[in-house]
């Protein structure tokens, strides 16, 4: 049996840990916030806020629990002010090199039994498990956006990845209220390697002039059903992060089918990121 998960480090107060932490604190856990600064935990505190008094004002929870829930989130300056947690789940860039220099410099702050999670959305989890003092309690606990209203929840084992990590980690995402499925660790996991190369087949359609960003949107809720169109969800995930998921798959798989269109890496390269930077497909300033 691994350990029982009382508290919960969060590294990364982005959109991702935001709601991390978020729906950690609604299931009871005390939540330990981190990000690269003060300011950053600050915005991350303040969109979890937000999105509880959405869901006060939906009936889905009481002033009351807003109010405790809020109060079980601490803001973790340092990694040693998560020396206390039994999971640290990193949500930072998706980027290896960010992830890996984190881990290699939580883990000598972390008690020798706490687990250590990632929410990459398609890094392979042996390789990042290599930069952790601990890879047979290292694991891909893969949120969805929003946490707060998605239900899945992606679970993959590194090669090393010890049973206990993986029940109690199992254990801790029902307790989240919320549904497990596993993976293997392959490029982009499950969700990802469906739903990416089919948001870039979509900028292909825009790129090459098939439909505008309006019809192809469009043509995707209401003639497949998508609450979102592809392009929208592309703005609403970020545009940096759908790229390197692209890349991702590309140089993983090694096939020209996950090639990044070009459309997407202008975009980047413009710093036109999506809602979080105000521009992307499209304009909400
Ligand atoms: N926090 C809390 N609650 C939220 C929320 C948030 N951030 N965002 C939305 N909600 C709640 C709303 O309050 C509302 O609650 P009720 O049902 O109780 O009324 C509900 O979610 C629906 O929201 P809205 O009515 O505002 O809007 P909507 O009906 O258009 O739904 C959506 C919004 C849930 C985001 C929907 O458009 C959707 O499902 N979009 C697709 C999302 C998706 O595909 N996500 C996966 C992205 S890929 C990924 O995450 C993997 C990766 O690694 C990149």
């Amino acid at each position: 049996m691994g350990i029982e998960i009382k508290t919960v480090g969060v590294i990364g107060a982005g959109q991702m840990g935001s709601g991390i932490a978020h729906v950690c604190s609604n299931a009871g856990f005390n939540v330990r916030l981190n990000d690269l600064s003060e300011e950053r935990i600050n915005a991350g505190l303040a969109t979890i806020n937000g999105n509880m008094a959405r869901q006060v004002s939906k009936g889905a929870i009481t002033e009351a629990d807003r109010q405790t829930a809020l109060e079980r989130i601490k803001p973790a300056r340092t990694y040693d002010d998560l020396g206390a947690c039994d999971i640290v789940i990193e949500a930072a860039t998706e980027n290896e090199e960010v992830k890996r220099k984190i881990f290699t410099n939580l883990c000598p702050s972390l008690r020798p039994d706490a687990m250590v999670a990632t929410n990459t959305s398609s890094i392979s989890i042996t390789r990042l498990a290599a930069a952790t003092d601990r890879p047979e309690k290292f694991i891909g606990i893969h949120f969805m956006n929003p946490v707060p209203v998605m239900q899945l929840v992606e679970l993959i084992r590194g090669i090393a990845t010890d049973d206990a990590t993986y029940e109690s980690s199992k254990e801790f995402i029902h307790k989240l209220g919320k549904t497990s499925t596993a993976a293997e660790d392959f490029p982009a996991f499950i969700v990802n390697r469906i739903l990416l190369p089919m948001i870039n087949e979509a900028i292909y359609t825009l790129y090459e002039g098939v439909g505008s960003v309006e019809a192809i949107d469009t043509a995707m809720r209401l003639g497949a059903n998508h609450p979102m169109g592809p392009l929208q969800l592309a703005d609403f995930i970020g545009l940096d992060t759908c790229l390197s998921i692209m890349q991702v798959l590309h140089e993983g798989l090694a096939d020209s089918k996950y090639r990044p269109c070009p459309l997407l890496v202008k975009y980047v390269e413009a710093g036109w990121l999506g809602r979080k930077t105000k521009r992307g497909f499209y304009d909400y300033r």
